[in-house]
């Protein structure tokens, strides 16, 4: 079972320097507990991918203390701008495209352009973002599949040490996770019903608002999205030997790779190094990527997932 503590003075400071230092901190918010990463550092974010049996990435929500620190990551439109002005702090997340050069570890995005962040209104959650200095990377702190925790011992009781501390702040008052509402296409679209309500959203944007999943118009979900980043250099799997020109990414310690997932063979490391490397490579100039063989267990998992769709795309 993981560690569960109070909310004090004692455990914000405790709970903001194990947020820095790149450990798992379960936090409570007005919708559900989450399950805290600082989100720019890969290999804390990965590791939320392992402790939670993620099966494929899904790309985390962002939580930041105020709207002008979400501007250092997002890049708001004037509508955004005013969805945020009337709606944060609060049970909603927006979906924008990231800032040029923005720092957020990729992996949050799972390798989108577009990154979801909110501001929530409960104040413990508050009171760490502003203790930690570092934007939260954190989704429902529930293993995958699993129901939502709205207490602090149902996130205890699903976890072991792989979290290092899990705050209680007491029930979440909504108890249903917060609305995602995607601001960076030309509709505005609500990707997740939530705290706040598609006829409040329609409201306040003066303009319909389409669903995802109902609207032939709205986006997929962000696992089928084809702008999902897939490298535009050709690439395959499971490769053992090179063809010309092709550029090797390995794991545990490939001979002759531009670059190594993770040398000592962790994939934990591999998923925390996946998006970046990919990146680079994809920038090298070269004919065509040949990954190495990664196993299908744990995160290895979510890592051939995303190489699959890399493949074929
Ligand atoms: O209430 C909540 O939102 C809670 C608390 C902890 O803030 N968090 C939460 O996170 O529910 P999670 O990871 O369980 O759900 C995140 C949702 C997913 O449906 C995901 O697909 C979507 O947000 N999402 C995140 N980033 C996205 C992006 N860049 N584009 C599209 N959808 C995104
Ligand atoms: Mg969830």
């Amino acid at each position: 079972m993981a560690r569960q503590v109070s909310f004090t003075d004692e455990t914000i400071e405790e709970a903001a320097t194990l947020l820095r230092e790149g450990a798992l901190v379960s936090f409570p918010t007005e919708t559900v507990y989450g399950l805290g990463a600082n989100a720019l550092d890969d290999g804390a974010v990965a590791s939320i991918y392992a402790a939670k049996d993620r099966p494929s990435f899904n790309p985390l929500i962002v939580h930041v203390p105020d709207n002008e620190t979400a501007r250092r990551y997002a890049r708001f439109s004037d509508l955004a701008e005013r969805v945020a002005a009337a709606l944060w702090p609060g049970p909603l997340s927006l979906v924008l495209p990231r800032t040029k050069g923005c720092p957020l570890s990729k992996l949050v995005s799972a390798g989108l352009d577009t990154v979801a962040i909110r501001v929530p209104a409960s104040a413990p959650a508050r009171r760490l973002l502003v203790a930690s200095g570092v934007p939260v990377a954190g989704p429902s702190a529930n293993k995958s599949g699993q129901l939502s925790p709205t207490e602090a011992r149902h996130v205890a009781d699903g976890f072991g040490d792989e979290v290092a501390l899990v705050l209680d702040g007491g029930p979440s008052v909504v108890g249903l996770e917060s609305t995602v509402l995607d601001l960076s296409t030309e509709t505005p679209t609500l990707l997740r019903a939530g705290g706040v309500t598609h006829e409040t959203l329609e409201e306040l944007i003066s303009a319909p608002v389409a669903v995802a999943g109902v609207d032939d118009t709205a986006p997929k979900s962000p696992g089928m999205m084809s702008r999902h980043y897939a490298p535009h250099t050709p690439l395959r799997m499971n490769a053992s030997e090179m063809s010309r020109g092709e550029a090797l990414l390995g794991f545990g310690g490939s001979k002759n790779a531009v670059a190594d997932l993770s040398p000592a063979g962790d994939l934990v490391e591999a998923a925390a190094n996946l998006f970046r490397m990919l990146h680079e490579i994809d920038g090298g100039g070269y004919a065509g990527i040949a990954v190495a063989s990664i196993p299908e267990s744990g995160l290895g998992r979510a890592i051939n997932d995303r190489l699959r769709r890399a493949a074929r795309g």
